[in-house]
């Protein structure tokens, strides 16, 4: 018998069309609730391009998350009489790989009404041919209504910003930013913690990021953000395996400081894991055209000394960083973190695009 009907008639041709719930996908109306809704704050996001998370301030990502909480908590709600995005249509570039941020991207466009255009080769676009991204991004002016891009330059975004007259989103460039895999994570974590929205929460989180900080643009981004909301930080303990001769970049540490964020480092994740109540943890760094691994000595399994109750973050792709052995355990929350990434990413398009008075409550 050959692989493929032995793997059926062992039955796995079948599976379960409900997702398991115990992974952290959490429902999102607790958090809806604890948000009030102040309109203004998504139309000042109208008209800008997205290139860094240091551009939201905490009123906006508050009424971004209270926007992505009601498409979660209701996914049917605006799609009648006419869904938001209709008429409008998506330029997605992708010129380094992704599951995730580019589906994710196209499946929140598709799931407001917009049609799309793409990119997912850069063999097969007009850059292989030499041309520049402003020249690009002058041609996508007259093709589409939002441009996300995703590039291994650093400067990409920034060249296209120079002649683009529609907004643009970095989906990544290279080792700097990831700004909407950062509003990913934050939105989780208050889903998680809806008391963490609180002006000063009672309880303040104590989180363990598994990184580098000048060299992966999730946790760069991630701590930007988190740099926004540091009343509810307690402390953020980054664990590396001390070969990175520069954990910050020039400034970095310095900025976060000064927002508030208490920072501390360590070597040791094994004696770290028992304190934390969120583990973010990544070892890809992409740099050109490919990644390099990063601590690989810095693994999570199910015999990991998680404090109960704590949560585990990650961006994705996995590696061996990230046993499946936790796949099954309360502890993984970086399932539900991809799964709401779809929903930030409504919330962000709707404003970019200027459709946010077709789903808001109160104008
Ligand atoms: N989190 C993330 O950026 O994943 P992809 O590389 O699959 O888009």
């Amino acid at each position: 018998m050959v692989n493929v009907e032995k793997a059926i008639s062992e039955g796995n041709a079948s599976f379960e069309p409900e997702p398991p719930d115990v992974y952290g996908d959490a429902h999102p109306k607790d958090l809806l609730r604890a948000i009030t809704e102040e309109h203004e704050y998504l139309q000042s996001l109208a008209n800008s391009h997205i290139a860094s998370a240091a551009q939201f301030d905490r009123k906006q990502l508050m009424q971004l998350f209270r926007l992505a909480a009601k498409y979660e908590a209701n996914p049917d709600r605006f799609l009648t009489p006419v869904k938001p995005l209709s008429g409008k249509l998506l330029i997605s570039a992708f010129y380094e790989p992704s599951t995730r941020t580019r589906l994710s991207f196209e499946s929140a466009w598709h799931r407001l009404g917009g049609d799309i255009i793409s990119i997912t080769d850069r063999s097969t676009s007009g850059i292989a041919k030499g041309e520049s991204l402003a020249d690009v991004a002058e041609m996508f002016n007259n093709y589409g209504d939002c441009v996300v891009l995703r590039d291994n330059q650093e400067n990409s975004v920034t060249e296209m910003m120079k002649s683009l007259r529609i907004p643009i989103i970095n989906a990544g460039n290279g080792t700097d930013e990831h700004p909407t895999q950062a509003l990913a994570d934050l939105y989780t974590i208050f889903k998680w913690r809806p008391d963490l929205l609180a002006d000063k929460p009672e309880k303040r989180i104590k989180i363990a990021i598994v990184g580098i900080p000048s060299r992966m643009r999730t946790v760069r981004s991630l701590l930007t953000l988190l740099a926004c909301c540091s009343d509810m930080v307690d402390e953020v303990n980054i664990i590396h395996d001390g070969q990175s001769k520069e954990l910050y970049s020039p400034g970095q540490l310095e900025n976060l400081t000064a927002a508030g964020l208490k920072i501390r480092e360590s070597t040791n994740l094994t004696g770290s894991l028992p304190d934390a109540d969120v583990v973010y943890i990544n070892a890809i760094a992409w740099v050109k055209d490919s990644y390099e691994i990063m601590g690989e000595e810095l693994k999570l399994d199910i015999n990991s000394p998680l404090k109960p109750g704590a949560i585990i973050l990650h961006p994705l792709a996995r590696g061996p960083e990230l046993c499946t052995s936790l796949d099954s355990t309360i502890h993984n929350w970086y399932f539900a973190q991809a799964r709401g990434a779809v929903f930030v990413r409504m919330a962000l398009l709707t404003c970019m695009v200027q459709r946010t008075d077709m789903v808001m409550d109160i104008l």
